[in-house]
């Protein structure tokens, strides 16, 4: 890996044992523009097919909830604190037992070897190597045994089959493999209204026609140095971690992608899932107060406040105007959060409000796309230096020293 002069000055002023090794990554020089993950985005919409950069960065309906999410932040404002000495800050948090670089990590996201070459197992190697976590989609196309042996400190997310029996093999399979935090994301019992996934020509599977065909012409370097690549060295990607055997093909004009009917799940089939899941449990897809507190106390290690980007009820209240009241009722386990976070400032909002920590999902995803393994370390080191430059200048050495006296209201 190339090193490059730091770009952020002082920004990362952290004792060495915190931080990995190699903390800054050059990348292609098409790509010297990137400063920002918001840069990785535009990046990612010249390179990725119309409707595969669509399922990517697309939410539903009126996108009321990415929207939404994306202003949350600017309901709060910084009061930061003079002379104090920052100059042995560091990022380092530690989250269910383990010390990591940085306060924030990668959000699950479904089928992204399809943006990314192998873009599941960019994610994870990316994520060891700058240690952070990463969240394994259950809606992958890469087998879950793959990626926790490239990191074996990755999660695993799923979405709960319907019926028990299948419910129960996934998580035995998902054990078997080693991976030692189960998160389950409650918010998608059933499929949400993504039509503008529809209008720019996207499905699961992708069904073969000209405009699609087209799509491959216009968009070679994805065309050849992800998606022909996949096929030729890995045959046709399928899901494989839906449940605990193997799914439809990505792409095909006549196999149906199985949705596993949810509907019917209750608190109970969590209960189950507790009892089955010795590891640590992680509850995806909280915003109601109430529901924070049952999945706590029936026995999860943690929760995480989400509206899943904005992805599936449109309309939903932002994560982060809801995090104070989730923490002050769960003080017990740590409250995560993602959705919309994009900045350091972001991040360091959420941590004075209570969150223990970020996921963040869609710019990793851009950055394993245009730039595979490095663009990714290159979003990771990005936005911890803009984390480590923001605590500097509100006057903060650790993290948990964050709270909410270090916020006002916008406008008050
Ligand atoms: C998958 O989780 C998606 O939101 O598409």
């Amino acid at each position: 890996m190339q090193l490059e002069p730091s770009a952020g000055g002082t920004a990362a002023a952290q004792p060495a044992a915190e931080t990995p090794a190699a903390t800054q990554v050059a990348l292609p020089a098409r790509l010297g523009h990137i400063l920002s993950l918001d840069d990785f985005e535009r990046a990612a919409r010249s390179h990725l097919p119309g409707p595969v950069f669509a399922y990517v960065s697309g939410a539903v309906e009126r996108n009321a909830s990415l929207r939404a999410n994306a202003a949350s932040f600017e309901h709060y404002e910084f009061v930061p604190r003079m002379l104090v000495d920052i100059s042995r800050r560091t990022t380092a948090t530690t989250l269910l037992g383990k010390r990591y670089a940085a306060p924030f990590g990668m959000a699950p996201m479904g089928i992204c070897a399809l943006s990314a070459y192998r873009g599941d197992l960019v994610l994870a190697r990316a994520a060891a190597a700058e240690n952070v976590p990463m969240v394994m989609s259950g809606s992958s196309l890469i087998r879950l045994e793959e990626i926790v042996q490239a990191n074996p400190d990755a999660w695993f997310q799923a979405y709960l089959p319907g019926d028990e029996p299948n419910r129960i093999a996934l998580v035995e399979r998902v054990k078997a493999a080693g991976y030692r935090t189960l998160v389950i994301t409650l918010d998608a019992s059933i499929a949400s209204n993504r039509e503008n996934n529809i209008r720019a020509g996207f499905s699961t599977p992708l069904r073969p026609s000209l405009s699609l065909a087209w799509q491959g012409i216009t968009h070679p370097r994805w065309t050849v140095g992800t998606f022909l690549r996949t096929i030729v060295q890995h045959g046709m990607p399928h899901f494989e971690n839906n449940h605990a055997r193997r799914g439809a093909p990505i792409l095909s004009s006549n196999v149906q992608r199985d949705f596993s009917d949810r509907g019917h799940l209750d608190w109970d089939d969590l209960r189950t899932i507790r009892r089955l899941w010795p590891g640590q449990l992680v509850v995806k897809g909280i915003l109601d107060v109430r529901d924070a507190r049952f999945a706590v106390d029936l026995g999860a290690d943690g929760i995480i406040v989400s509206n899943h980007g904005g992805r599936q009820l449109d309309g939903t209240v932002a994560p982060l105007k809801v995090l104070p009241r989730i923490v002050q009722a769960c003080p017990e386990v740590p409250v995560m959060i993602d959705s919309g976070f994009r900045r350091g400032t972001d991040v360091l909002k959420a941590l004075a409000l209570g969150a223990k920590f970020v996921f963040i999902g869609r710019p990793f995803n851009y950055a394993a796309s245009v730039a595979g393994e490095p663009g990714v370390r290159k979003a990771i080191t990005l936005l911890r230096e803009e984390v480590s430059r923001n605590m500097a200048m509100l006057g903060v050495n650790q993290l948990s020293e964050l709270d909410a006296s270090y916020l006002l209201p916008a406008g008050s």
